[in-house]
């Protein structure tokens, strides 16, 4: 397929010029969608970001759109409509906008080395594909800024990885005393979950739960193999994450109970939520402490690795859930 002309409008690559009134190229993307969005963001930052003129088709009226290009189509992939008028998308749209800003001009020229232009054209249609992860489900209308959804997310997420580390310590040990522990803790974890439950609906929780779930019981049962002191200084590091995490949370909560439309009748759960975040947070702390009193801290180099290993391994997570 020729990445130009996948448009039901375009002839030999491109749709009828239209010159633009504005003399300046224009770009059409998808402000609806986070990931258009932070590229786009990149692109407006750079230098000759403002030589382009900028139109979310998510939130444009009909006639910024122009001729030639409506709305779904917009929204469906990239378009860049040129000074001369002439309509491009997919590939060679980022192509148009690379060579409008210096710093992005190496990869417009590399985009022009034969048979890069359909090759990429290819990514970019498979990225459309998967796009939809990234975007929450038609309907969901939730009042609450998406950037404290990302992180109630994250939250539940964790919350069923905890489930899942004490339900694999569980299944591997035979020891008495980190059986008890692993229960104790596990009953802590079970009515976090339940609470963070209440507070993110399922359309909002991360689509790699099974994911999640696995990598959960596989920190739980492959410490629980090598013994009570490698399972107590894992949840030692997950618990010293989980604080930190926490406790970034609450920052957050409190500047949109600062904003007087946050206070309102629109997002009446903030205090109840922060007051939640903030138990969970004090019952981690305590899970922390109670794990670490329960062996000497002295592990060698390959525990110490380990921690670390887990402490990256939750931060690498929680990114990925604030998307996924
Ligand atoms: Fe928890
Ligand atoms: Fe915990």
């Amino acid at each position: 397929m020729n990445p130009l002309s996948s448009h039901p409008r375009a002839t030999s690559g491109v749709l009828a010029p239209e010159p633009s009134a504005s003399g300046k190229a224009c770009v059409y993307y998808d402000g609806g969608c986070p990931l258009c969005r932070a590229e786009i963001a990149t692109y407006q930052r750079a230098e000759g970001g403002d030589a382009l003129r900028w139109v979310d088709a998510h939130g444009c009226v009909p006639d910024e759109l122009g001729a030639g290009l409506d709305r779904p189509a917009a929204l469906a992939r990239l378009h860049v409509r040129r000074a001369d008028g002439v309509l491009l998308q997919g590939a060679a749209a980022f192509v148009e906008i690379w060579s409008n800003l210096p710093r992005w001009r190496w990869l417009a020229r590399m985009a022009r080395v034969p048979g890069a232009l359909p090759l990429m054209d290819a990514g970019y249609t498979a990225f459309l594909r998967v796009r939809p992860l990234w975007r929450p489900a038609p309907g969901s209308s939730d009042p609450r800024p998406r950037e404290l959804l990302r992180e109630l997310r994250t939250d539940h997420a964790g919350e069923t990885g905890a489930v899942m580390i004490y339900r694999g310590v569980l299944a591997v040990t035979r020891d008495p005393a980190l059986r008890e522990f692993a229960q104790h803790h596990l009953e802590t974890e079970r009515r976090h979950l339940a609470l963070v439950e209440q507070v993110v609906p399922p359309r909002w929780r991360s689509r790699l739960l099974p994911i999640w779930r696995v990598s959960g019981w596989l920190t739980g049962a492959l410490p629980a193999l090598f013994g009570p002191r490698v399972v107590y200084a894992t949840i030692q590091a997950v618990e010293t994450f989980v604080d930190r995490h926490y406790a970034a949370q609450v920052p957050m909560i409190d500047a949109l109970l600062q904003r007087p439309a946050a206070a309102g009748a629109a997002l009446p759960d903030l205090p109840a939520l922060r007051a939640m975040l903030e138990k969970c947070r004090l019952d981690e702390v305590s899970h922390r402490d109670d794990a670490a009193s329960r062996w000497d801290g002295r592990g060698g180099w390959l525990l110490s690795a380990w921690q670390q290993i887990v402490g990256r391994g939750s931060e690498v997570a929680v990114r990925f859930c604030r998307y996924i």
